[in-house]
């Protein structure tokens, strides 16, 4: 994230002395990416280092340990994660559905809010969410983001946070990565604004809204995940939302799928014009994150608005429907359904999408789904994920063109 934020208060200077209490000096963090040589952020906590553990580290009660699949063989996968049961809170109610070596896509349907004295901290990925649904508070040592149906979240690595629950239920799909996560970089210019052809604006990201700094000592537990899925609980003798002040380029951040300006041509357009984040360094690794909004679709006279079959060798495609309304899938999607079409199959529209599409030419459309393509990287469905697939999917082509 390029956009350099202050909240709070700090010293003008970086690494001096700063007293927010008369006499007791404030501690200073970096929280930064990519070897000291990454977006950071300094934050100055009231009084205490983070790292004061009252009790011993231990192995926590749960854990997101990856479980693949007995059988590798080569196939699309459907999967309705809108059968996927509310149960738990935020982080208990995490299902990893997908992962490859740098990537994991979840599904997090929580019924309950974080305990109070309870948070989490993801030490070994950076996340992004969408709110498929629910309305609650992300809390953070940063502030507080609200959570609201169709916001992109994007939280780094390392960042401590609690979710408090509105709504009865949330329905959440996350995106971990090894890379941190931001606007593609060839939407922003040197100063880092979004140039004037982007579908993307970067000042219509949301802030967290600052807290005042809690100033308290009792028992504080941290979940830590890290190395491959492993959770460690972590004790602390004060509150983590202790921060006087921050400043920097790396924190929590909000972008509504909505504030996705689509661009349009004449004829069908490939999904990177609806780019929306990226992780990693494109081509190379990493993955490109897609949101398709309500367009307009290509107006030439013989424009075929449904996609062509692509074989997209060097990327596995995963889309998340955030609503039915994809022509070249109707009929078999539903809301909340993920598919997955690997690099190695070529994949198309179903049956007669394609001639059907013709009469959408030169209309908008009404499209809500979120679309991650990877870079040179392979996933996996989990034996969790492989619950809630619709086992016919391979064959389904066959079926809707006999139709
Ligand atoms: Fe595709």
């Amino acid at each position: 994230m390029s956009q350099i934020i202050k909240k709070g208060n700090l010293p003008k200077t970086p690494h001096t002395e700063y007293y927010a209490i008369p006499g007791v000096l404030a501690l200073e963090e970096i929280h930064g990416s990519l070897g000291f040589g990454g977006p950071y952020t300094r934050k100055l906590h009231i009084r205490k280092y983070p790292t004061i553990q009252s009790k011993k580290p231990e192995k926590a009660k749960f854990d997101f340990k990856l479980k693949p699949l007995s059988d590798n063989i080569l196939q699309p996968f459907h999967i309705y994660t809108g059968k996927i049961p509310f149960e738990g809170d935020c982080i208990t109610s995490r299902k990893p559905i997908l992962y490859g070596k740098d990537t994991i896509v979840s599904v997090s349907k929580p019924s309950q809010s974080s305990k109070e004295n309870i948070f989490f901290k993801n030490g070994e990925k950076h996340e992004l969410f969408y709110i498929q649904d629910g309305e609650g508070l992300l809390k953070t040592e940063y502030g507080n983001l609200a959570i609201k149906k169709g916001l992109y979240i994007v939280v780094p690595k390392g960042t401590i946070y609690q979710i408090e629950l509105i709504s009865k239920n949330a329905f959440i799909l996350i995106v971990e990565s090894t890379y941190p996560i931001g606007f593609a970089p060839h939407y922003l210019n040197a100063a880092g604004q979004a140039t004037l052809m982007a579908p993307i604006v970067e000042t219509e990201i949301e802030i967290p809204e600052f807290q005042e700094p809690i100033d308290k000592e009792g028992e504080y537990i941290i979940n830590v995940k890290h190395s491959e899925g492993n959770v460690s609980t972590l004790t602390l003798d004060h509150h983590p939302f202790d921060i006087v002040g921050w400043e920097g380029a790396f924190y929590p951040f909000g972008f509504d799928i909505e504030n996705q300006h689509p661009l349009a041509r004449e004829i069908h357009t490939a999904p990177p014009v609806r780019q929306t984040f990226q992780s990693g360094v494109a081509p190379h690794n990493g993955f490109s994150i897609c949101s398709f909004t309500a367009q307009i679709e290509g107006w030439h006279e013989k424009d075929i608005p449904a996609p062509y079959a692509h074989s997209n060798v060097d990327s596995d495609e995963v889309m998340f429907f955030s609503n039915s309304n994809y022509g070249a899938r109707e009929g078999y999607i539903q809301e909340g359904s993920i598919t997955l079409h690997p690099g190695s199959l070529a994949h198309s529209p179903h049956g007669d999408a394609a001639l059907k599409s013709t009469k959408d030419r030169g209309k908008l459309n009404d499209h809500l789904a979120v679309m991650l393509d990877t870079f040179f990287e392979s996933l996996n469905v989990t034996e969790e994920g492989f619950k809630y697939a619709d086992k016919e999917y391979p064959l389904s082509w066959y079926k809707s063109n006999a139709k």
